[in-house]
């Protein structure tokens, strides 16, 4: 049988160290000529490049660990891209980090780790890499988001409102890059097993979501991939979330609002007994 796969070139994922990155990075490697794995923990982008080129080994892997929460980190990491993989073709922007707090309660420093991490350093990439892919007239953008950033929820503003840059940008970005040959994708999840809840201070979820809409980063990755592929504007992984999120806009703002804050005075009350 003869597989049809695309080759999508050099292909780097941000936080390819867990979760979904990871597992982007798994369903990517019988699909590019080099990966550039990143994030902070190159023990584990080792050995995820041990694993990957057991399976393939004419797969060239770079791994670089990279503070994006650092602008500086990230001047250094494209220079090392540029020299040891060359020019990038597809950009997944995966890496994020949230939080659980009521706003008034967050912590300062915890809040601009967010921003930056899920906001500039976003920015800053795709701003460093989207030119030559727009010149080669080929490749694209993907870019983790999160359904947080479509809808109204309390406990987490500075996450939710990362994502709703990452929703903005990923659409504007789209806009922008017609005609170029460049795709921009990108992905809204639900909630996905992965270490994210954990280190969010939420082990439940953020909003302790139904088990229903819970899917597995593996399947949200493939999912995100076939999207990608089929050039779509957005990808909502899995069905049950994906009947959800297209049913959202039956639910006035108005009502989105009055729940959140409902939800939001609950936990308060909780806290302060
Ligand atoms: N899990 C969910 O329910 C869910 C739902 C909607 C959207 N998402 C989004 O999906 C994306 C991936 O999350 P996940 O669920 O796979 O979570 P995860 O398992 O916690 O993975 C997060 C990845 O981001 C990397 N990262 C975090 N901060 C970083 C930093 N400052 N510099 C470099 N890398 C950093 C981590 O690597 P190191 O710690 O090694 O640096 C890790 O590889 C995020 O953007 C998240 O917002 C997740």
């Amino acid at each position: 049988m003869t597989t049809n796969k695309k080759n999508h070139g050099t292909v780097l994922i941000t936080g390819a160290s867990s979760g979904i990155g990871r597992e982007l990075a798994c369903e990517f490697a019988s699909r590019a000529e080099t990966l550039v794995l990143v994030a902070r923990r190159l023990d584990r982008l080792e050995q995820l490049r041990a694993e990957l080129l057991g399976r393939y080994p004419k797969l060239k892997i770079v791994a670089l660990a990279t503070d994006l929460s650092d602008e500086h980190e990230i001047e250094t990491l494209l220079a090392k891209v540029s020299e040891q993989a060359g020019p990038v073709d597809v950009l997944v922007n995966n890496a994020g980090v949230g939080d659980t707090a009521l706003f008034d309660r967050a912590d300062w420093v915890r809040t601009r780790q967010i921003l930056r991490t899920n906001i500039l350093a976003v920015a800053q990439l795709t701003s460093a890499l989207v030119a030559g892919m727009v010149e080669r007239r080929r490749g694209g953008v993907l870019n983790i988001g999160s359904g947080a950033g479509l809808t109204v929820l309390p406990n987490a503003a500075a996450y939710i409102g990362s994502k709703y840059f990452v929703n903005g940008f990923s659409e504007a970005l789209r806009a922008d890059l017609a005609g170029t040959a460049v795709t921009v994708t990108q992905v809204c999840p639900g909630p996905v097993a992965s270490e994210f809840d954990q280190l969010a201070g939420s082990p439940g979820g953020m909003i302790g979501t139904p088990r229903i809409f819970r899917i597995t980063a593996a399947q949200c990755a493939r999912e995100a991939l076939a999207g990608f592929e089929r050039g779509r504007a957005r990808v909502f992984p899995g069905r049950a979330y994906r009947f959800l999120m297209r049913a959202l806009p039956l639910f006035p703002l108005w009502m989105q609002r009055k729940q959140a804050a409902a939800l939001a005075l609950r936990l308060r009350a909780g806290q302060s007994s």
